[in-house]
């Protein structure tokens, strides 16, 4: 028993052991990496740490009551998972504390500000009632108008250029065009990943106008493989809704190739994507390859795969959450989460492209021109 888990572990390291590569110094020793640096973060409740606590919705939106945040804060924290996120284990690395979330009163902006929010979409329409990407765009303004008046112009400018720009978006506007236009023609998908795809590309260039240098971006994961949707479809075995998967591989594709482009036209520009669709398919199909001993049954939730409503009677909650893939039946648990950060951090470029994160760091950052934020009013979005 003891020897057979032995020989377990040592397989689950080798195998992940053969997806990362090692640490290796890039830099020669006149340059020491300069990793203490800002992050602002933008997406939705794969990345939020607690912005929709403080919007008026309703509970299903909300990740702030038990058991969320059971296996590391001991509360709730608004984090849709039982401990840290992705975000969390970078920042981690970073030498930082966790970032705050923009909406969280009297925050300190030094290490950066997460605005992510749960549910929201590249398209407002995707969820009027949460923020949308492009609201997360404006509150970033408002930040970096903040930091120019606090710290000065080539300060404040020299921090967003040297900041990390982390972004986990499209996920919701996929589950809204599935559902709200089950039937729609080819031609009308491909309409569809084209303009999501264009806004998103505009989004990042506007934050590259305002000074921002490198990004981390995770792609759209396997939305139609998620125990949330498998148990609201009745999927059996190993069936995953397609519908979705398959716009969603065209999104990643077009996504990828949209930034690309963006690093031939924009100096300075520099990016690491996250093939978070190809990695959490695989973590699905082959858990045990991961340590994980169930990915299709949610930690916490009830019904066919127990992914509805964690947290809201009647529900149950496993015992051992890092046996687990997934916590509730949209969002990894921590472990997961984990292993995904590891894999960000120090991945191979079949993973983590075309620099891992670890690398996009160290990279010296070019001075950015200086372009003068556009002063926008203070605005608070939501109350
Ligand atoms: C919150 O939303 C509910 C339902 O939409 C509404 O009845 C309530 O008045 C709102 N509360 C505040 C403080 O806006
Ligand atoms: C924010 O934090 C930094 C470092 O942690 C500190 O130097 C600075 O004084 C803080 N700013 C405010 C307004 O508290
Ligand atoms: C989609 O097509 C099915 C059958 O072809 C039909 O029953 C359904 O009403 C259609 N849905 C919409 C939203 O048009
Ligand atoms: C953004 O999306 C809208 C549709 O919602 C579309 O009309 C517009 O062309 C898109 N922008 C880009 C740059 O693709």
């Amino acid at each position: 028993m003891a020897a057979s888990k032995l020989n377990f572990n040592f397989l689950l390291l080798s195998f992940l052991a053969s997806l990362l590569i090692p640490e290796i110094s890039l830099c020669d020793h006149s340059r020491q990496p300069k990793r203490h640096v800002a992050m602002f973060i933008f997406g939705d409740s794969i990345f939020d740490a607690g912005n929709d606590n403080y919007i008026n919705l309703s509970v299903s939106y909300r990740a702030n009551y038990w058991p969320y945040g059971e296996t590391f804060f001991h509360f709730p924290t608004g984090r849709f998972t039982n401990g840290r996120l992705i975000v969390d284990f970078i920042a981690t690395n970073i030498v930082q504390p966790f970032v705050p979330p923009y909406l969280q009163p009297g925050i300190n902006f030094t290490n950066g500000v997460n605005f992510a929010s749960g549910g929201a979409g590249v398209f407002p329409k995707t969820d009027p009632k949460v923020i949308s990407l492009g609201m997360q765009l404006s509150n970033f303004k408002n930040v970096a108008n903040s930091m120019e008046e606090q710290l000065g112009d080539k300060e404040a400018n020299k921090r967003l250029s040297q900041a990390v720009y982390a972004t986990c978006v499209g996920g919701n506007d996929y589950s809204y065009f599935v559902h709200n236009y089950p039937n729609a023609t080819q031609l009308e998908q491909d309409e569809f990943v084209k303009n999501l795809v264009g806004n998103l590309t505009d989004f990042v260039k506007e934050l590259y106008n305002l000074g921002a240098r490198k990004f981390a971006i995770l792609n759209v994961g396997p939305r139609g493989c998620l125990p949330a949707i498998r148990q609201s479809k009745e999927l059996r075995g190993d069936e995953c809704e397609e519908g979705s998967l398959e716009m969603i591989k065209k999104h990643n594709s077009a996504a990828s190739k949209a930034i690309k482009e963006l690093e031939s036209k924009l100096s300075g520009f520099k990016y690491s994507i996250l093939d978070f669709y190809t990695i959490l398919y695989d973590m699905i199909k082959h858990p045990k390859a991961y340590g994980f001993k169930e990915s299709r049954y949610s930690c916490c939730g009830h019904g066919m795969y127990n992914a509805a409503h964690c947290g809201i009677e009647p529900y149950t909650l496993c015992k051992n959450p890092s046996e687990y893939l997934f916590f509730d039946g949209w969002h990894p648990t921590e472990h997961g989460y984990r292993i995904l950060a590891d894999l960000f951090w120090n991945g191979k470029p079949s993973i983590a492209a075309p620099y891992n994160l670890r690398q996009l760091f160290d990279l010296e950052s070019t001075p950015s021109f200086y372009q003068k934020i556009m002063k926008f009013p203070m605005m608070n979005n939501f109350p």
